[in-house]
């Protein structure tokens, strides 16, 4: 599973996605300083290309 993770090297967000790959997951983190602001937009594009639903 490819999963990204906006906000993810903040305090919940790095649990998170500790917690992907510990199951696994394939995770790609996003956050404000490495370019994804979730808030105009820019960088999302970029980050949940490739993701996969739950299903696949
Ligand atoms: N911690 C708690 O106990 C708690 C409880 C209830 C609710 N919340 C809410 O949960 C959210 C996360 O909390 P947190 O404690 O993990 O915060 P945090 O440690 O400050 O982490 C915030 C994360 O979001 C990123 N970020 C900030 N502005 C962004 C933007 N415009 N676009 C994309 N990413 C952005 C930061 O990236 P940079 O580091 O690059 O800036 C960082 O990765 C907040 O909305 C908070 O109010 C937290």
């Amino acid at each position: 599973m490819n999963v990204a993770v906006s906000g993810g090297t903040g305090q919940l967000g790095s649990r998170v996605v500790n917690r992907l790959r510990d199951h696994g997951a394939t995770v790609r983190v996003g956050s404000l300083r490495s370019g994804v602001d979730s808030y105009s937009g820019r960088g999302l594009t970029e980050l949940f290309t490739g993701v996969t639903s739950p299903s696949t």
